[in-house]
């Protein structure tokens, strides 16, 4: 099973990122776009996993969840990966503080690799992906994707749990199937804003 752990978005969130990209998204460059439904944070990405290995997995990430409490992230602007100048990834970021997610993915990063999963080979960097690049892209077009995003706010990110998703790859897109929930029970650290109605 093709498997990744991350955080789910509120649909309210997922809306306002998705109406924030319609302009450039309308542009027709060669990106593939991430489907609303799809958006999320990915904290740890699996790969392939042994069915059988997947109980080791969820007892390893309830041990984590009960070590840090709930927290909120409050997502806003965005960017590129490895830079505006030459985009594959085009994501929505999130503002400080951002200790909190960096400990749970540390914490899971530690958890997974002292019971044989490799690490990752790349800093962690929280994001929402909301599109690949698939070919040569228009000049300056990273800058105009920022600065279309640029000081907008999408919401907060209420985390209460973080989630083992299966990753199913197909021609119509990436299905993201949720497996399994894992409640953050650990001390509460700040509190949870609710998200505003429009
Ligand atoms: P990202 O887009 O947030 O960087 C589900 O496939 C998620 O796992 C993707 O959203 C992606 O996260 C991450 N992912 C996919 N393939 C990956 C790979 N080969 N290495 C690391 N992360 C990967």
């Amino acid at each position: 099973m093709r498997a990744f752990l991350g955080i789910g978005l509120p649909a309210g969130v997922r809306e306002a990122i998705a109406s924030a990209t319609a302009k450039v998204r309308g542009l027709h460059a060669p990106v593939a776009w991430t489907a609303p439904k799809n958006l999320h944070i990915t904290l740890n990405f699996l790969g392939e996993i042994l069915p059988e290995r997947v109980p080791l997995v969820e007892r390893l990430m309830r041990v984590v969840a009960s070590g840090i409490g709930p927290f909120s992230l409050t997502a806003e602007g965005g960017g590129a990966f490895p830079g505006t100048r030459n985009p594959r990834v085009l994501w929505v970021g999130f503002l400080e503080p951002l200790e909190l997610v960096r400990q749970l993915q540390q914490n899971m990063e530690n958890a997974l690799s002292g019971a044989g999963f490799p690490r990752e080979d790349r800093p962690f960097h929280s994001h929402i992906t909301v599109g690949r690049t698939r070919g040569a892209l228009p000049p300056a077009w990273g800058e105009r994707f920022v600065q279309a995003l640029s000081g907008k706010g999408f919401g907060v990110v209420p985390v209460s749990s973080f989630t083992l998703y299966e990753s199913r790859l197909g021609p119509g897109g990436a299905v993201y199937t949720p497996q399994c929930d894992f409640r953050l029970e650990g001390p509460c650290t700040r509190e949870i804003r609710e998200e505003k109605e429009p």
